[in-house]
């Protein structure tokens, strides 16, 4: 019943009973600005509006002056200063009675710390300010998410899910065949067999010793306080690896393999090679003529019969 206290002021001088006096003298001790408000931590979501309640308990100073400063990174900055609304909230803020800052539309760099600041030049207290902390939340955007998409079975793979957008960090959450994958397979028999484990924080699935049952369509959702995102299903194949097909592979180029020395030392034995140089040497140019020059000498006799006989 002080806070207003000009007109308290004026009915105490005028009727100076003892009474009214004392109560003169205890509001004069509360002639002070006493500011307060409703929510010292506020959060909005991106593009929506928010108040940040600066209300004033106690004041004895009409006009009092009021302003508001935003504090990011320790840099403070006027952001509502005789009486005008700084450039970078200009046409998304304004004040509402008595000091309250609304802002509009707000973006994530209005996330910050904000001071409202009431100067009250009557006051014995001339000075009050409230510091509110501004969070404003942005919904995560479409993960991306990486899934191999074929591994052996038996062995390890990581499938990754990363969005940089969200504030605050959303929490990472995967699913296999739309179901979602427990943090201990035990919890769900779907997932009984299987062996990962599944980090929320980062997004990470990771897979030890891979069973055929672990295929299928895998998908990721980003989620925070503001929203969520998922990217789209992808298909993680775990195939056998054929031992016996493996073997026989391993068997059939040992065998090529073989087939092509033995043919490399029976032409080599059989002077294949040996006849092929001296041809490129020209030392048989007269024969060369028939094409026959690789002909075993034992042989040439007979078979140049026979060509001359095609002749
Ligand atoms: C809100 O701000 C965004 C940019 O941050 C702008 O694209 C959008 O048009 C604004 N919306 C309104 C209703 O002013
Ligand atoms: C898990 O393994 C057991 C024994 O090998 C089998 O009986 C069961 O069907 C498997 N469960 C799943 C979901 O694959």
């Amino acid at each position: 019943m002080c806070t207003w206290s000009q007109s308290v002021l004026f009915t105490c001088s005028r009727k100076a009973s003892p009474t009214i006096l004392l109560f003169f003298t205890v509001c004069f001790t509360t002639f002070a600005v006493i500011l307060r408000t409703t929510n010292k931590t506020p959060w909005a979501n991106e593009f929506n509006s928010i108040e940040l309640s600066c209300l004033i308990e106690s004041i004895s100073t009409n006009n009092p002056r009021i302003e508001w400063k935003k504090i990011k990174n320790g840099e403070p900055s006027y952001v509502y200063f005789e009486k005008q609304i700084s450039r970078e909230l200009e046409n998304r803020a304004y004040i509402k009675e008595p000091a309250t800052l609304v802002i509009t539309n707000l973006t994530r760099s209005d996330t910050a710390q904000y001071r409202c600041e009431v100067t009250a030049h009557m006051d014995h207290k001339t000075f009050d300010e409230v510091l509110i902390d501004l969070v404003v939340r942005v919904k995560p955007v479409v993960p991306r998410c990486s899934v191999p998409r074929a591994v052996p079975v038996g062995q390890s793979a990581e499938l990754r899910c990363s969005e940089d957008e969200a504030f605050p960090r959303p929490q990472y959450q995967w699913f296999r065949n739309q179901e979602e994958i427990p943090q201990d397979p035990k919890s769900n028999p779907k997932f009984l067999n299987s062996s990962y484990t599944i980090n929320h924080e980062t997004g990470t699935l990771l897979f030890t010793g891979l069973r055929k049952e672990d295929s299928g369509q895998y998908h990721c959702v980003a989620e925070n306080d503001a929203g969520y995102a998922e990217c789209g299903p992808q298909t993680m194949e775990v195939y056998d690896v054929n031992i016996i097909g493996i073997v026989l592979g391993m068997l059939a180029l040992a065998g090529a393999l073989l087939v092509i020395m033995v043919g490399v030392c029976c032409a080599y034995r059989n002077g294949y090679f040996i006849r092929s140089r001296e041809a490129g040497n020209n030392y048989k140019a007269p024969d060369s003529r028939d094409g026959l020059d690789y002909i075993k000498p034992e042989d040439e006799g007979g078979f140049r019969h026979k060509s001359s006989f095609v002749i």
